[in-house]
């Protein structure tokens, strides 16, 4: 049996904790061929691979990033190509892929990616071959699983950096407004929020006013503490008003890349409130770094669910967690499922009852 694997889109904290438990597991348990596939889906097209081996993924456990390296460009269902006059067109080009499969007698793909990797992935089991999902992203946005592995290490960093902002703001009677990751979906900004102790927490989900954001800073000044943390979803918008986009990828399938939302806001905000504002975008910090503990444990949990399903021979599914228990969905059913923070959930009354206004 040989196994290829590849990992596609945004990288995420996690993936080199899979690829390193994947290759240890299903090495020891089926004593079978195990191969990469560099940068996703176009490593798939251009047969672009290195072998996994225990020796060759050993130390890798803990490390952030992914040693196959990712692309979030490359579909190859509608894939860019020349057409032979010098003209880039898109094509379908996923027969290729599966040629190189047939091949290099790749008998298993494991895909390790969001909705827009596990969208081909899907695909590709549409067209015959044994695929077996696992679910990464650090927006935590992925509605069939309760939780994708890169979220808690995308906390843990928004958290230890929200604490650097509360010494610094308090010091000079700030307000800081912290931009955070997430997309369309609140989790990140929800967590960290609650968990580094923010004033304030902007969501996509929950609209917000000016006026809301300017209540609450008073608040606080009339309670004597003079200086407040904003903490906001990059695709978070103000009521009536629209998302800030940072950079169109044309050539990405998925174009809107958010970004801005922060800098905005102080400066819609400054005029109205008796502080100086900063503001401060964590970017791409949010996806770097080591893995926590709890995303290195969680991809291992998944890693060896996938092996426990290619034994069984299920393909076509995404491994999960569902109520706390590993267990797999088939990928038919995980696209287009996206998962957003409940406005009237629990964790976001919880937040309210702790004085957390949300700008609403
Ligand atoms: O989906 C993961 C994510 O990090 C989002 O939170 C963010 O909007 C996007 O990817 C950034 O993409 P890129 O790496 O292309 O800038």
């Amino acid at each position: 049996m040989k196994i290829g694997m590849l990992t596609g889109g945004g990288d995420a904290p996690g993936l080199n904790s899979v690829i390193y438990a994947l290759t240890r597991i299903c090495t020891r348990k089926f004593n079978c061929e195990l191969i990469g596939y560099k940068f996703g889906y176009r490593g798939l097209y251009e047969n672009n691979f290195v072998k996994l081996t225990p020796e060759s993924t050993s130390g890798i456990l803990h490390k952030g990033g992914t040693i196959l390296f990712s692309s979030n460009k490359d579909n190859l269902f509608d894939y860019l190509v020349d057409d032979g006059n010098g003209n880039m067109v898109k094509k379908d080009v996923s027969d290729i892929a599966v040629e190189n499969l047939k091949k290099e007698g790749v008998d298993i793909l494991v895909i390790l990616g969001g909705d827009g990797t596990l969208t081909s992935a899907r695909d590709f089991a549409r067209k015959g071959i044994n695929v077996i999902g696992v679910p990464k992203t650090i927006d935590n946005d992925l509605g069939s699983t309760d939780v994708t592995f890169g979220f808690d290490s995308a906390v843990n960093v928004v958290t230890e950096n929200i604490g650097r902002i509360h010494t610094t703001a308090e010091s000079h009677h700030r307000v800081f407004v912290v931009e955070v990751m997430g997309r369309n979906a609140g989790w990140i900004a929800l967590h960290a929020g609650i968990a580094g102790s923010a004033d304030i927490i902007l969501i996509p989900e929950i609209p917000y006013t000016l006026e809301n954001i300017v209540k609450k800073i008073k608040e606080r000044d009339a309670a004597g503490k003079n200086f407040s943390i904003i903490v906001v979803t990059e695709g978070a918008k103000e009521k009536g008003g629209q998302a800030v986009i940072g950079k169109v990828v044309s050539d990405s399938p998925d174009p809107i890349r958010f970004g801005g939302i922060a800098a905005k806001i102080s400066h819609d905000l400054e005029p109205l409130i008796n502080h100086e504002i900063r503001s401060v975008a964590l970017g791409h910090i949010q996806r770097g770094g080591e893995t926590s503990p709890a995303d290195r444990v969680l991809s291992v949990r998944y890693a060896y669910e996938a092996a426990n399903l290619i034994a069984e021979k299920k393909f076509g599914n995404m491994v999960c967690l569902k109520n706390g228990k590993m267990s797999y969905v088939s990928l038919e059913e995980v696209i287009g499922k996206s998962k957003f923070v409940d406005p009237m959930g629990k964790l976001v009354n919880a937040a309210r009852a702790l004085g957390i206004s949300f700008g609403d």
